[in-house]
């Protein structure tokens, strides 16, 4: 692991702004493996040093996992002058750490939506080479049919000529309004919206339920979140 200023360390765990670490610092009041620190400046091993703030130990470690029921009306981003984020649904203390949300859920779609500083946890997750299934649950207005699923399995081309790979679409219920699993290997701009509205079914509401070995947790009510569980994150390989 690459050493950090000890300034960034603390700063961190979303407790104290980097100007505070220093401050810290300064007033003697930072213990680095035992012996009173005095340069934010020098660098440390945030996965082996041991750093204590008025004798408490700082818990430092990298790679923070959370898991967002993402509700409606808010932008999978990080930072958007359009709106609320789903950065706006965490504490202070979590917005600190330089989370971000890993792929992005349209403003009006809901459910799972993993946050992390793991950048190389997004990019396994999101890269197409690493065919990561997502499962979606849609309702739909319109009919969904057999040639509907069909068609979602020999792959969809949509308007502007961008040909899906094969996807699984899983009718639940059929009427006027139906509701169905959508289950794809990719993750182009409003993909499920697209390849439904292209079988005349435009999507009424949508709501990500799985994406690859994390489930949503359906006790979390829509703007909750939660860490992941250790099993969650060994799924993960984390
Ligand atoms: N597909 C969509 O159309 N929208 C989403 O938010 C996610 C997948």
């Amino acid at each position: 692991m690459a050493k950090e200023r000890l300034d960034k360390i603390i700063a961190s765990t979303g407790r104290w702004s980097r100007r505070e670490a220093k401050q810290l610092v300064r007033e003697g009041r930072v213990l680095v493996d035992g012996a009173i620190a005095h340069a934010a400046e020098d660098k440390y091993d945030a996965q082996t040093v041991q750093i204590c703030i008025d004798r408490e130990t700082l818990d430092c470690q990298r790679g923070t996992y959370l898991m967002l029921n993402k509700p409606a009306g808010v932008l999978s981003a990080t930072e958007d002058g359009r709106g609320k984020t789903v950065m706006d649904l965490l504490p202070q203390e979590y917005r600190r750490r330089g989370l971000f949300p890993v792929g992005r859920l349209d403003k009006d779609t809901e459910g799972l939506l993993l946050l992390t500083d793991d950048g190389a946890l997004a990019h396994e997750l999101l890269s197409p080479k690493k065919h990561v299934d997502k499962v979606y649950y849609a309702r739909v207005s319109g009919l969904l049919k057999q040639a509907d699923c069909d068609a979602f399995a020999a792959g969809i081309t949509l308007g502007d000529g961008l040909v899906c790979q094969s996807a699984r679409l899983e009718i639940l219920t059929a009427g006027a309004e139906s509701e169905a699993l959508v289950t794809l290997r990719e993750g182009k701009f409003h993909q499920v919206k697209r390849m439904l509205a292209s079988r005349g079914k435009p999507v009424v509401a949508l709501k990500r339920l799985r994406m690859g070995p994390l489930t949503l947790d359906e006790t979390l009510a829509p703007g909750e979140f939660r860490a992941l569980t250790p099993q969650e994150r060994e799924k993960l390989g984390k």
